[in-house]
C-alpha cells in the first residue's frame, strides 16, 4: 500500500486496519503505568503534572505554582520551583549508590568502544562545566554544539545546563552557512566542536565548517572547543581555538550544581517553519525535563535497572536531545550511543549492536525501518534480537507494513510498538499508545497521553466526530511546551497560536478513526518530512535563486517509499546565463543546495523548465507540481495563467 496522504484512498483502508495487538497480561500486570493514569489526569490535570515534576525530578526548591497561563500563550510552569538539571541527570543517581552503573555504552564508527559509567560521566560534566566557565561562560550565555554521535556531545550539553548556559546543537550534516545563521541568531560566545567523525570507514571533517562559519568577522563567537576524534589534521585559529582535551585536563573535577529557576531557559533548537528563516525552538528546565522524564518513563516502560535503551537519533534533532541526552539520564538508565549508520561496514550493524548489548527498547524511524526491509529479513534474522521487549516509532506516519514488519522481525512478533507523535515544539512525546494499556493498531499514533489535550479539528475549530479528518491541535499548555521562538515572540503567537483560537497548531492533519484514535496524516503547511527530518520548502526555493543561473524555483515534497517525502524542484534558468560546455545544472544546483543549507537537503531530483504553474494573480501551484513529482496527472490546471504550462512540465518530467 502507499504512504498515507491527507487526501489519498490510502485512509479508507486505515479506516478499516482490524488488526489490534492488546498488551499480554504479564506485560499489563508489570507494566509502569496502568489505565488508572488516564482518569486520574483528566481529574485535575495541572495537579497530575505537579506529582509527575516530584516524582521524577529531585527540586533544589519546590515550586509554589504548578502553571500560571495567565500571560497565554507564553506558559510558566512549576513557578517557583529550583532544579538542575544535570544534577537530576547525573549526581543524584551517584549520591544514590548508582555511580557503577552504565550511562552509556558508546559504539564509535570504526568499532572503538566506551563504557561510561554514571560516576564517570558526572565527572566528565563537571570538568566540562569549569571548564567552559573558565572561558567566561555564564548562566544565560549561548553555546553552539556542532559535533558528532560521540559521548562528548551529551556531556557538552549536560556541561552547559549545569552551569545555566544554553545549549544551541546544530546538527552535524548542516552546511557552514547554516552554522553561522545559528551562530549569529542566537549570539553564541562559544563553539564547541571536532575535527570530525568517520562516515563508512572515512574520516569525515566537521571543523571546516565551523572555520568558514566564522571566517567573516562581526560574529559573537570568543572560542572554539575542539575535540580530537577523527586525528585528521585541522587548522588552527591562534588564541581563538583550544582543544577538548587539554582544557578537561586541566580542569577540576569538584563541581557544585546549584538549582537554576523552572523557567531558566534549557537550549535553543532551530528548526524549519513556513517561511525561509529557521525558527529558534526555546525550551526551558522545569517542565522540559518534567514531561521528557515522565513520558520515557510511561511510554518505553523503562526498567532502569534492568533495560538496555537505544535511541538512533542525532543529537542534532530534538529526539537526540528529549530521548539521548536527557530523559533516559534523569531516569538513570543504561543507554547504548552509536556514531554511525546503519549500512557500515555491513547491513547488519545495528542488529549485531542489539545483539551485542542485549538492547531491550529500541527507538528509532520508520524511514530506518522501510530501508531495513528493502534489505530484507535475512538480515536482522542472522542476530539474536530476543532481548526486545518495546519498539518505539517517530518522525513521521509509518505505514502499516512497515509497523507489521517492525513488529514481526524485529519485536519477534511480541514487542509493543509505540507510535509516538511529537514535534521540537512539544518537545516531548503528545500522542502514544502506553505498552501495558493500549491494543495497539498498525499505523496510528492513537491516544494523546495522560494531561495531553490534543484534539482533532475542523476549519472552525470544532472537534471532528469520529471517522472524521482535520488539524490536530492542542487545546491546554502542557509543561514541556515552547516558551517562544528565541528573539521573535510575534512570530511564535503567529505561527503556533493566530489558526485557531486559543488552540496550539501544531501544522498537521489528522484524522480520528472509528474508536477515536488518531492517525496522523502528514503536514498541511510548506513543511517537507524527508526520513523524519523537517525540511522546509521556501528554504531550498531561496537556496537555489541564490544561484545565479537560476531565475525562479519551486520546491514541493514527493512521496517516497522509503524517506516519506522527497525533495523534487522546478527551477527556471536566467535567459542570459550560459550554462558552462559539459555543466549539469542539476547536479551543480544539487551541490549549491548541499553547500547553502546541508546535504539532508539536497533534491532528489531538479528539473530545469521553461515556465511554472501560476496561477493569474501570480501564485505558484505547487499542488499541480506534486501531481506530476508523484507520477498524476495533474488535475484541475484551469485556474492557470497559461494552461499549457503543465503538459509542458509534464512532457519534459516523461523524458
Ligand atoms: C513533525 C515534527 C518528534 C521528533 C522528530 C520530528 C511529524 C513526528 C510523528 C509520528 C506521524 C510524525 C509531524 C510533526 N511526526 N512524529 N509518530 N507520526 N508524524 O520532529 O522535526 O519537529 O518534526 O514530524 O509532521 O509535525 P520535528
Amino acid at each position: 500500500m502507499s504512504q498515507q496522504t491527507v487526501n489519498g484512498d490510502a485512509f479508507e483502508n486505515l479506516l478499516h486496519e482490524e488488526r489490534h495487538f492488546p498488551p499480554t497480561p504479564e506485560f499489563a500486570a508489570a507494566a509502569n503505568v496502568h489505565e488508572d493514569v488516564y482518569a486520574s489526569a483528566a481529574e485535575d490535570r495541572v495537579a497530575f503534572w505537579a506529582e509527575q515534576a516530584r516524582k521524577h525530578l529531585t527540586w533544589s526548591k519546590d515550586f509554589d505554582q504548578t502553571l500560571d497561563w495567565s500571560d497565554a500563550p507564553f506558559a510558566k510552569w512549576f513557578v517557583g520551583g529550583e532544579v538542575n538539571a544535570a544534577y537530576n541527570a547525573l549526581d543524584r543517581h551517584v549520591e544514590n549508590g548508582l555511580g557503577d552503573r552504565v550511562a552509556i555504552y558508546f559504539e564509535g564508527e570504526p568499532g572503538d568502544t566506551e563504557k561510561i559509567t554514571y560516576a564517570d560521566l558526572t565527572e566528565r560534566v563537571k570538568k566540562a562545566a569549569n571548564a567552559f566557565e573558565s572561558l567566561g561562560v555564564r548562566k544565560g550565555d549561548r553555546v553552539a554544539v556542532y559535533l558528532p554521535m560521540i559521548p562528548e556531545a551529551v556531556v557538552t550539553m549536560l556541561a552547559c545546563a549545569r552551569i545555566g548556559a544554553v545549549h544551541s546543537v546544530v546538527f552535524g550534516g548542516f552546511s557552514a552557512e547554516a552554522l553561522r545563521s545559528r551562530i549569529d541568531d542566537a549570539e553564541a560566545k562559544l563553539v564547541v566542536t571536532a575535527d570530525g567523525t568517520y562516515r563508512r570507514g572515512k574520516p569525515s571533517p566537521l571543523k571546516p565548517a565551523v572555520d568558514d562559519a566564522l571566517a567573516a568577522p562581526g560574529h559573537s563567537v570568543e572560542h572554539v572547543v575542539v575535540v580530537r576524534r577523527n586525528g585528521q589534521d585541522v587548522d588552527w585559529t591562534q588564541g581563538r581555538d583550544l582543544h577538548w582535551s587539554e582544557l578537561m585536563d586541566a580542569a577540576s573535577g569538584e563541581h557544585t550544581a546549584v538549582g537554576h529557576e523552572s523557567e531558566h531557559p534549557l537550549y535553543i533548537l532551530y528548526t524549519s517553519g513556513t517561511t525561509g528563516k529557521p525558527k529558534g525552538i526555546l525550551h526551558t528546565t522545569g517542565g522540559y525535563l518534567t514531561q521528557t522524564a515522565f513520558t520515557h518513563s510511561a511510554v518505553f516502560d523503562l526498567k532502569p535497572e534492568t533495560d538496555v535503551y537505544w535511541c538512533t537519533a542525532d543529537i542534532g534533532w530534538v529526539t537526540g536531545h528529549s530521548y539521548v541526552a536527557y530523559a533516559p539520564l534523569v531516569n538513570g538508565a543504561t543507554q547504548v550511543m552509536y556514531e554511525g549508520t546503519p549500512d557500515s561496514p555491513h547491513q547488519g550493524r545495528w542488529w549485531e549492536i542489539v545483539e551485542k548489548y542485549k538492547v531491550s527498547i529500541l527507538y528509532t524511524a520508520p524511514t530506518a525501518i522501510r530501508t531495513m526491509m528493502k534489505w530484507g529479513r535475512e538480515i536482522p534474522g542472522k542476530y539474536d534480537l530476543s532481548s526486545i521487549r518495546v519498539l518505539g516509532s517517530v518522525g513521521e506516519p509509518i505505514n502499516p507494513e512497515a509497523w507489521m514488519w517492525y513488529r514481526e522481525v524485529i519485536g519477534g512478533g511480541k514487542a509493543p510498538i509505540v507510535d509516538t507523535w511529537w514535534q521540537t515544539e512539544t518537545g516531548a512525546i503528545m500522542v502514544a499508545p502506553l505498552p501495558g494499556v493500549t491494543s495497539t493498531k498498525p499505523g496510528s499514533a492513537q491516544v494523546p497521553l495522560p494531561g495531553i489535550a490534543v484534539d482533532v479539528v475542523d476549519e472552525n475549530g470544532k472537534p471532528v466526530p469520529n471517522g472524521h479528518g482535520g488539524f490536530l491541535v492542542v487545546r491546554e499548555p502542557w509543561p514541556s511546551m515552547l516558551r517562544t521562538i528565541w528573539g521573535d515572540p510575534e512570530r511564535f503567537k503567529e505561527t503556533y497560536w493566530s489558526r485557531f483560537e486559543g488552540m496550539y497548531f501544531a501544522g498537521d492533519g489528522a484524522k480520528k478513526d472509528n474508536d477515536g484514535d488518531i492517525w496522523l496524516l502528514g503536514r498541511v503547511d510548506d513543511v517537507m518530512n524527508v526520513s523524519g527530518h523537517r525540511l522546509s520548502t521556501t528554504e531550498i526555493e531561496s537556496a537555489l535563486v541564490s544561484h545565479e543561473w537560476v531565475a525562479e524555483a519551486a520546491v514541493v515534497g514527493a512521496t517516497d517509499e522509503t524517506t516519506g517525502q522527497a525533495v523534487v524542484a522546478f527551477v527556471i534558468l536566467r535567459s542570459e546565463v550560459e550554462i558552462p560546455e559539459g555543466e549539469d545544472p542539476s547536479a551543480v544546483l544539487r551541490t549549491h543546495v548541499g553547500k547553502e543549507i546541508g546535504p539532508i537537503a539536497k533534491p532528489k531530483h531538479i528539473l530545469v523548465v521553461p515556465e511554472l504553474p501560476k496561477t493569474r494573480s501570480g501564485k505558484i501551484m505547487r499542488r499541480l507540481l506534486k501531481d506530476v513529482a508523484e507520477g498524476r496527472d495533474p488535475g484541475d490546471a484551469t485556474t492557470l495563467a497559461d494552461p499549457a504550462v503543465m503538459q509542458q512540465i509534464a512532457a519534459d518530467l516523461r523524458k
